[in-house]
């Protein structure tokens, strides 16, 4: 007994060590930094550090130009390609859909959309995009107003006032319009606690994903982190307690295939678990809020540091009526996702051995996703592909490009649901606002000290002087 039991674990034991020299030699193709330790790899940067300065650390370990890297992150290995064309194979590939479970897994809501993977995310995506489609978010357009003007009318007591860091203000109103518009959930988000959780989730997600043991479940529920996991998110488990017992009456079944987030979700013909309901809701207001109100507060900060184009934008409002497109808009908020998109690094995990160009990149490895990197390759965009100019989103130039240098909002079959909500929302806040005011800061280009992880913020805040329109 104990010979045949010593005879198969030796046999375990040579097919794992075959199997990690087979998936050592095929990667050791791929360069990376060469200050690496075996086993640590890079870990040795961020021992010591402040929690902030992880995400700016990794982006100066690895190389901005190589098309392709490797890094040992501990034992774990991160995969970093750097051009359009692979980009292109990541997110169209069926092999590269699911996310790794010991960065966005075992931690909250593991059964929404931002991390689950496999049958749950795909049928679970299939019924929620309806309620992004632009039919339904036409109906949304009356919340997105209300909500906006509610902000409208509090920065007019800032006219002529100090600068002041308008992120909590945009926050609220954009907080205010996703649980209004998705959970017909209205609720004053000012100053609000509920408010306050979505703003802390940033440092929570970041140590999580610097201890990756706490993916497994019973190390988490034992762990501190679970605890203040709890402390911290407690105000959006009420909400999310708040907008099933106002919604109870839609628990019905409907043949209305295409309703707002909440009918979807609630309609009994679409079967979802109550702990699946729960999960998605919590995930709308986590990855729907926070994205878009620091999306606009930068996008309000650089329109302050460039007063023409922000006169730009006002001739441009000044030229045309609400239901107009306003390409100009469009041209700018770009451009502000291009040099700041909320997700500067995101990652899938293969499913399958894929080819990126001439590297095989093997089944169960992670591929960190530099979004933040090619949006500022100078190979792609030029010299100057550090400035803001939102002229080089005109037309004529942007279809010079290859569509995969510009992803802030990921792509392929993980790509942002809410993207078109996103543009809706910020082209109507951004013309409702600048019919208003005009806007300054102190604060110059040169001198913004960006966070780079989990998502991306500036350190000194969004300042912002605010003065009636003039012109
Ligand atoms: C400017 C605003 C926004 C930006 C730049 C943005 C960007 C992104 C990115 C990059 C991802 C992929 C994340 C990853 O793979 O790790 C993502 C996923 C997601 N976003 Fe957004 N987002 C924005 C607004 C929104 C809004 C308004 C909603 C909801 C109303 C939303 C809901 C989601 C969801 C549910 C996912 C997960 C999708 C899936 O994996 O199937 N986002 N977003």
């Amino acid at each position: 007994m104990f010979l045949s039991l010593t005879f198969l674990a030796s046999i375990f034991i040579t097919i794992q060590f075959y199997k990690w020299i087979k998936f050592y030699l095929k990667i050791s193709k791929i360069p990376g930094p060469k200050n690496q330790i075996p086993f640590f790899g890079i870990i040795n940067n961020f021992i010591g550090e402040k929690v902030g300065n992880y995400g700016k650390n990794f982006l100066e370990i690895i190389s901005k130009t190589e098309p392709i890297q490797k890094v040992w992150f501990g034992p774990k290995i991160f995969i970093i390609p750097n051009t359009p064309e692979m980009f292109k194979t990541i997110f169209t590939s069926l092999y590269c859909v699911d996310k790794p479970r010991y960065i966005y897994g075992g931690f909250f809501a593991n059964n929404g959309l931002l991390s689950s993977n496999g049958s749950v995310q795909e049928k679970h995506r299939k019924i929620l995009s309806y309620s992004m489609t632009p039919k339904m978010l036409n109906q949304l357009v009356p919340v997105f107003e209300e909500k906006i003007q509610k902000f409208i009318k509090r920065m007019k007591n800032k006219i002529d006032g100090d600068e002041f860091n308008v992120f909590e203000d945009v926050a609220a109103c954009t907080l205010e319009a996703l649980v209004k518009g998705n959970f017909q959930y209205d609720y004053d988000c000012y100053e609000s606690d509920l408010l306050k959780a979505c703003a802390s989730s940033d440092g929570i997600t970041l140590r999580r994903i610097m201890q990756p043991w706490m993916s497994f479940e019973f190390l988490f529920k034992i762990s501190q982190l679970s605890k203040d996991v709890k402390r911290i998110f407690g105000p959006i488990y009420s909400a999310v307690d708040k907008i099933l017992e106002q919604n109870e009456h839609l628990r019905i079944e409907s043949d209305d295939k295409k309703g707002i987030f909440i009918k979807q979700l609630l309609n009994l013909k679409n079967e979802f678990s109550e702990e699946e309901i729960r999960d998605e809701i919590f995930i709308l207001i986590f990855a729907g809020s926070e994205t878009t109100a620091t999306t606009l507060s930068m996008c309000l900060l650089l329109l302050a540091m460039h007063k023409n184009i922000q006169n730009k934008i006002i001739e441009e409002i000044n030229t045309k009526n609400s239901n107009d497109d306003f390409p100009y808009i469009e041209m700018v908020l770009k451009e502000v996702m291009r040099l700041f998109p909320i997700g500067p690094i995101i990652f899938r995990e293969t499913t399958a051995e894929i080819m990126l160009e001439s590297c095989e990149v093997p089944k169960n490895t992670t591929i960190a996703i530099p979004i933040y990197f090619l949006h500022r390759n100078e190979n792609i965009w030029g010299k100057d592909a550090n400035e803001f100019k939102p002229e080089r989103f005109e037309a004529n130039k942007i279809d010079k490009i290859h569509s995969y240098s510009f992803v802030p909002f990921s792509g392929g079959k993980r790509m942002c649901i809410g993207y078109k909500y996103a543009m809706t929302f910020m082209k109507i806040f951004i013309v409702n606002f600048f019919k208003e005011f005009e806007i300054e800061t102190s604060l110059k280009y040169e001198e913004m000290d960006v966070k780079v992880l989990p998502t991306i913020t500036v350190t000194q805040g969004f300042p912002i002087k605010i003065k009636k329109r003039t012109i």
